[in-house]
């Protein structure tokens, strides 16, 4: 297999997000978000970590763009830290901020890299948490203004939008688990972060559409393919359930379809008390492509004692199948499967992966970092959307997760995805081995 299997058009390309690597968290104007002041919190983030310096991309970004142009690829994903340009979420501009993004994407149309701008990746400015975020409608209002804001500053060099990264991951670990910022939980929160999302997304893309010429404009979903851990009835409707919150929330809205309930009476029960369907319009936009982010798949077995969903995961570990140093089972044909899930929908008529990778636990050795793991996770992975692509579905373009080793959320520092190793002490950057196969695989 070599990438000019996809065809000579075919996107390749690099994702990152603000918080993960920018650092400068407190400095040139940055308002504080959700995850400057979570990480400040006992107990958070894995052994303590926060995103203060993290990759240091905010001084180092030329260097880093190098080496993505070094490793072969063409496009760079990166998102717009909200705080960073408004510092409180509304109302005054930070034109230190503003500035730092046109440094950001004038030096990739420098080294002839296609920028990705993606407009919220997690980090919700502080100040607008403390109204509710999420959870309260003036939420919408902040994130058009944000959203007109940056269309119009970046517009006339960025044609590729991306509105949300993975509304079902902050919906859900941020507004229901507590485990991501802002360490909300229970239902209401979720429902309702939920509906403002789902609104959000929608009203982005129309706010790009009517200021960005010529743009390409899209959202990105988690996804993982659901699988029921047998073929009992319990297991079964648990596993829809989930697929149902997975894989169904988000994109269904935005293709115009009914709010998904998958007969579940809680959903329902909420559809019918906010008037959802009110909302139908609101909530549908037409995305000129859909981005998936799939790591792994679940399976997925009927458990009483679990709230709201009644549904268990199987780990990977109990059922003696591989998986990453997340926990997270590889499993590439369950990529294909997921690929294939989303491109029957038959108004999805691009696809790009706009994540995929995996984490492991990387040894230096002699200064050099022989990740075959992680190699062969994309050979795998590569493998399997190629058989996607080549039995219909209409994916256009793939994006590694990530570039360098980063702030990981609540993981902190632990969990490596990077093709590049950072040195966290000397912010000295190494390719790992994986990078240089990446290098070769995208070599003309
Ligand atoms: C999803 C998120 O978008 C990204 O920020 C995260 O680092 C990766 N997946 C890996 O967990």
């Amino acid at each position: 297999m070599h990438s000019s299997d996809f065809g000579p058009d075919f996107t390749w390309g690099i994702a990152t997000a603000a918080t993960q690597i920018e650092g400068a968290a407190n400095n040139y104007g940055k308002g504080l978000s959700i995850w400057d002041t979570f990480a400040g919190k006992l107990g958070k983030i894995k052994n303590g970590g926060n995103p203060k310096i993290a990759c240091d991309f905010y001084h180092k970004y030329s260097e880093d763009l190098a080496l993505v142009k070094l490793l072969g690829f063409k496009a760079f994903r990166f998102s717009i830290a909200w705080s960073r340009v408004l510092p409180l979420g509304r109302g005054k501009i930070n034109k230190e901020g503003l500035k730092f993004y046109h440094d950001v994407i004038d030096a990739c149309l420098a080294l002839d890299l296609t920028p990705y701008v993606t407009l919220y990746h997690w980090d919700l400015p502080e100040a607008l948490s403390k109204e509710g975020g999420w959870t309260v409608y003036s939420i919408n209002e902040a994130f058009n203004e944000f959203v007109r804001l940056c269309a119009v500053e970046y517009g006339y060099k960025v044609k590729n939008w991306i509105v949300l990264n993975e509304p079902f991951g902050y919906t859900s670990l941020g507004y229901m688990l507590g485990v991501h910022a802002p360490g909300l939980t229970g239902l209401d929160n979720f429902l309702n972060a939920v509906k403002h999302t789902a609104i959000a997304q929608a009203e982005g893309g129309k706010i790009l559409r009517s200021e960005v010429i010529n743009a390409n404009i899209s959202t990105t979903f988690s996804c993982s393919k659901i699988i029921p851990y047998t073929d009992k009835q319990a297991d079964l409707m648990a596993a829809e359930r989930v697929n149902c919150l997975m894989n169904r929330l988000f994109i269904e809205p935005a293709l115009g379809l009914d709010f998904p309930t998958a007969n579940w009476d809680i959903l329902e029960k909420f559809a019918i008390s906010n008037s959802i369907w009110r909302y139908k319009e609101k909530m549908a936009f037409d995305f000129d492509f859909i981005g998936l982010q799939n790591y792994f798949p679940l399976v997925i077995k009927y458990n009483t004692f679990v709230p709201v969903v009644n549904a268990w995961e199987v780990k990977a570990k109990s059922r003696h199948k591989p998986y990453t140093a997340m926990g997270w089972e590889i499993n590439a044909d369950s990529f294909y499967d997921i690929i294939m899930q989303f491109a029957s929908y038959p108004a999805i008529k691009n696809i790009i992966i706009t994540e995929n990778g995996a984490a492991f636990n990387d040894k230096m050795m002699n200064g050099a970092i022989h990740d075959q793991e992680r190699i062969n996770y994309f050979k795998a992975y590569l493998a399997a959307l190629l058989k996607a692509k080549k039995d219909g579905a209409p994916v256009t373009g793939y994006l590694v997760w990530t570039l360098i080793d980063n702030f990981e959320w609540a993981e902190g520092y632990k969990a490596k995805f990077g093709l590049v190793h950072n040195d966290f002490k000397t912010q000295k950057r190494t390719i790992k081995n994986s990078g240089y196969w990446w290098q070769n695989f995208l070599k003309k």
